[in-house]
């Protein structure tokens, strides 16, 4: 067993899930999260946290496919722990139907590295290897 993101969390992305999750099993897409269900321990602390009531025990029923696509996402998206701000058009999203159909994004969100890059402390973990050395041959 395993819990979920569902429907609900696209384009809101509150994000209050990954404050409280005690394996930072949470994956950020463009503009939703997934659980990695290998990874979570089924501890439940981050249903009750989400604004937008989109995390559930995979228990429930048609859950198959979100099973799927949070296990598909979790292993492509990178891993979030620290929350950000929502989209400033979060709460006009709240409660949409369909979104998957309408607004899924398979696009990878920025994970916890733009945190490190911002944080004050210090740079960067892994700089791009040729920041300010264009590698010959390339032309990007
Ligand atoms: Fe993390 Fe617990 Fe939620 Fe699983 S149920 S995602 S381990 S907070
Ligand atoms: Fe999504 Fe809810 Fe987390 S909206 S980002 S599952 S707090």
């Amino acid at each position: 067993m395993t819990y979920v993101v569902t429907d609900n969390c696209i384009k809101c992305k509150y994000m209050d899930c990954v404050e409280v999750c005690p394996v930072d099993c949470f994956y950020e897409g463009e503009n939703m999260l997934v659980i990695h269900p290998d990874e979570c321990i089924d501890c439940g602390v981050c249903e009750p946290e989400c604004p937008a009531e989109a995390i559930v025990p995979d228990t429930g029923l048609g859950l198959e496919s979100w099973l799927e696509l949070n296990a598909k996402y979790a292993s492509i998206w990178p891993n979030i722990s620290v929350k950000r701000e929502p989209p400033v058009d979060a709460k006009e999203f709240d409660g949409v139907p369909n979104k998957l159909e309408q607004f899924f994004s398979p696009k990878p969100g920025q994970g916890d590295a733009m945190n490190e890059r911002d944080d004050e402390r210090g740079r960067a973990k892994s700089p791009p290897m040729n920041a300010g050395h264009p590698i010959p041959g390339q032309n990007s």
